[in-house]
């Protein structure tokens, strides 16, 4: 071989030993191999090479090529395994330990029985259907059998706006009236859930916002028998299989006759008594045979339809079911009492 490139072989062997990481090797290549590098310069001298020496020139640079190739390649690869070594060694990976949980989030209570609730309902063939929380005074008491001054109003603390005749339901009734307009002359069938506020002191007992859950079926034939069916199979499925059902005689303005409901409690809940006041029943909502004047506001005719309806608190049963004795809980937002759910 000629004695330069002998030289190169050296020099490129040599200092490839002493570049033991990746900035050092590239700078090595960079000098050995790059467009202005020793290996190109030492290609160039050819020109200079006697003709008849030219072809074995050319074969020894070649070598000299794949030598230092070969040799870079195994000082790159080398270097690399030491760099994994070292991470290796100084950042320990414990494969072992535990993953960490990210914290779930969770539906509000009051979302969680209105989904059981519409759900249940859902089974029994009921759709769902949503009216406004701003009512007119007209839907929320005239339609429902309480003229102007009825005194029956008092049962509903009302907060008024400051347009004359506008108000925020105080019950999800009115939704009765913008159903039957909607649908006549078909069947109903449906649940009216939603928000409703009164003007009351909020207490442990009362708040001026909570959810009601309305039920409307309205056909040919519909009769008390299928009322309380309707309401057993609800209560069976919400509150446990044996569950009794019981009617007591009520007044609703919009109901004729009208009932309020009541189940056995669970006679091995520790809660019974104070829960049931000691009767061992316990009231879960308001129904009845739609009243013939509210059937005519919906634009029904009371001589060929009749029709059932009730209406109850999700949150009054959440806090049967689970022992909570403040309603006001439901709307603080307070994470200790929402994780519990
Ligand atoms: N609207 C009544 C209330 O807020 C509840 C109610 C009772 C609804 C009887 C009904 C019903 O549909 O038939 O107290």
């Amino acid at each position: 071989m000629a004695d330069d490139l002998t030289a190169l072989e050296a020099a490129g062997l040599a200092e490839l030993g002493a570049a033991t990481d990746e900035a050092a090797l590239r700078a090595w290549n960079t000098k050995f191999f790059g467009d202005k590098g020793l290996v190109r310069a030492a290609l160039g001298k050819l020109g200079t090479i006697p003709r008849e020496q030219k072809a074995a020139y050319g074969q020894e640079v070649n070598q000299l090529k794949a030598t230092l190739t070969a040799a870079y390649d195994a000082a790159h690869a080398a270097a690399k395994e030491a760099a994994l070594q070292l991470s290796l060694t100084t950042n320990p990976l414990d494969v072992t330990l535990p993953g960490r949980t990210r914290p779930r989030g969770r539906l509000h209570p009051a979302t969680q029985i209105l989904r059981q609730i519409t759900g249940i309902f859902a089974d029994l063939g009921f759709q769902v259907y949503r009216t406004r929380e701003v009512e007119t005074d007209e839907l929320n008491f005239e339609c429902l059998n309480m003229p102007a001054h009825h005194p029956a109003r008092d049962m509903w603390d009302t907060f008024f706006t400051t347009t004359p005749g506008v108000l925020l339901r105080t019950h999800t009734s009115p939704g009765q009236i913008h159903v039957m307009r909607e649908s006549h002359p078909k069947p109903i069938r449906v649940i009216l859930p939603g928000m409703c506020y009164r003007n009351e002191a909020i207490s442990t007992r009362s708040e001026i916002q909570f959810h009601q859950v309305e039920g409307l079926a309205v056909g040919e034939g519909i009769t008390m028998a299928d009322l309380k069916g309707t309401i057993t199979a609800f209560a069976r499925r919400m509150f446990g299989p044996e569950r009794q059902v019981r009617i007591r005689s009520s007044y609703f303005p919009f109901t004729e006759p009208s009932i309020e409901v009541d189940i056995d409690w669970p006679k091995d809940d520790p809660n019974r008594d104070r829960l049931t006041k000691g009767t061992g029943w316990l009231e879960i909502m308001g129904a009845g045979m739609v009243h013939p004047a509210v059937l005519r506001a919906g634009g029904y005719d009371p001589a060929a339809v009749t029709g059932f309806a009730f209406g109850m608190g999700p949150q009054r049963m959440l806090m049967l079911k689970h022992a909570i004795d403040d309603i006001r809980l439901f709307w603080q937002n307070d994470l200790r009492f929402l994780r519990q759910f």
